[in-house]
C-alpha cells in the first residue's frame, strides 16, 4: 500500500498548487486518525483522504466539460454551483484514473464537499477531516468541533453542516440541496439525543433504591431508545456499567440502573402518566451541577 499512496502523492504534488497539495496531506493523516478512533481500515481512509481534491484544480467551465464527456450526470443544484462537482468528478477520476476499485472510498470522496444523509462511516471521517485538518483556519468553534470529531462523529457532522450552512447562507451563496437533506438528517440525530425536561431528584433521605433519580423524556419510542443509547455509549466511554435496563422494547419507559443513579426515559405520555416528580416530592430537586 505505502506503494501506491507514494506514487498517488507524487502525483498530486505534480497538479495540485502547494496549498492544495498540503491540504490533502493533512486531510489524509487526519482521515487516518479518526479510523483508528473509530476502528476503520486505515488504508482505505488514508488513500480517500489523499484522493478526496484530486479534481479540485479544473475551474468550474472546464469541470462541467469534463462530466459531460464522461456521460456523469449533472443536476440543477451542480450546474448552479459547480464548486461541489471536483467531489464527483474526483471519485470518477480515482476509479479511471488511478484504478481505485474500492466502493467505499469512491463513495467517500464522492460526497465529501456536501455530506448526505445517514453517511458511511468513511464518508463522515473525510467530510469531517476535510473541515478539520490542522491548516484549516478561520472557523467558528473549530477548537470544539475538533474535539467533537473524537468523541462524537454524528455530532461533530450536524455542527460541521450547521456552521457550514450558516456561512453559506450569509454570504447569500447557493446551497445544494443535498447539503440542506444532510443537514435535516444530522440535526434529527441530534435532537434524537437530546432529553426534554430532565429532572433530577436526590433522594438519598428518603430511599435506600439510589441516591439519585435522572428523569427525562422523548417525544417517541424510538426517540426514547435513542436517548437510552445515547446514554449508555456517552456514560460507557466514561467507564460506567449499566447494570441493568428494563422497557427498552416497548420504550414508553425505560430504566436504566446505575447503581448509585436510576435513569428512567420516558415518552412524553407515560411521563405525564407516571409522575414521578410528584411520587418522589419527599425528595430533594437538584440541578446538574449539584449532580456533578
Ligand atoms: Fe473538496
Ligand atoms: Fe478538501
Amino acid at each position: 500500500m505505502i506503494d501506491v499512496i507514494m506514487e498517488l502523492r507524487n502525483d498530486l504534488k505534480e497538479k495540485l498548487n502547494p496549498l492544495r497539495y498540503e491540504h490533502t496531506l493533512s486531510v489524509s493523516f487526519i482521515c487516518t486518525a479518526l479510523a483508528m478512533r473509530y476502528s476503520y481500515n486505515l488504508d482505505q481512509a488514508e488513500l480517500a483522504g489523499l484522493l478526496h481534491d484530486c479534481a479540485k484544480h479544473y475551474g468550474n467551465e472546464e469541470i462541467i466539460k469534463k462530466c459531460r464527456k464522461q456521460d456523469i450526470l449533472l443536476t440543477d443544484d451542480e450546474l448552479k454551483a459547480p464548486v461541489v462537482l471536483h467531489a464527483k468528478y474526483g471519485a470518477w477520476l480515482a476509479e479511471h484514473k488511478y484504478n481505485v476499485t474500492d466502493q467505499e472510498v469512491l463513495s467517500a470522496m464522492r460526497w465529501h464537499t456536501t455530506g448526505r444523509p445517514n453517511m458511511s462511516l468513511l464518508e463522515k471521517i473525510v467530510f469531517t477531516a476535510d473541515y478539520i485538518e490542522p491548516r484549516r483556519e478561520r472557523v467558528p468553534d473549530l477548537f470544539n468541533i475538533r474535539s467533537l470529531a473524537f468523541t462524537d462523529l454524528d455530532e461533530c457532522v450536524y455542527q460541521i453542516l450547521k456552521n457550514t450552512l450558516e456561512y453559506l447562507e450569509s454570504k447569500g451563496s447557493f446551497v445544494d440541496s443535498v447539503s440542506n437533506q444532510a443537514y435535516a438528517y444530522y440535526k434529527q440525530v441530534h435532537s434524537d439525543k437530546k432529553g426534554e425536561d430532565i429532572s433530577i431528584i436526590d433522594i438519598r433521605n428518603v430511599s435506600v433504591l439510589a441516591d439519585y433519580f435522572i428523569i427525562a423524556s422523548g417525544t417517541n419510542s424510538s426517540q426514547v431508545q435513542a436517548m437510552v443509547d445515547n446514554v449508555e455509549g456517552e456514560l460507557g466511554k466514561k467507564g460506567y456499567v449499566c447494570k441493568q435496563v428494563e422497557g427498552y422494547q416497548t420504550a414508553n419507559w425505560i430504566l436504566m440502573d446505575y447503581g448509585d443513579i436510576i435513569v428512567h426515559v420516558f415518552d412524553k405520555e407515560n411521563r405525564l402518566f407516571y409522575d414521578l416528580e410528584r411520587i418522589w416530592r419527599d425528595g430533594k430537586t437538584i440541578d446538574v451541577e449539584q449532580l456533578i
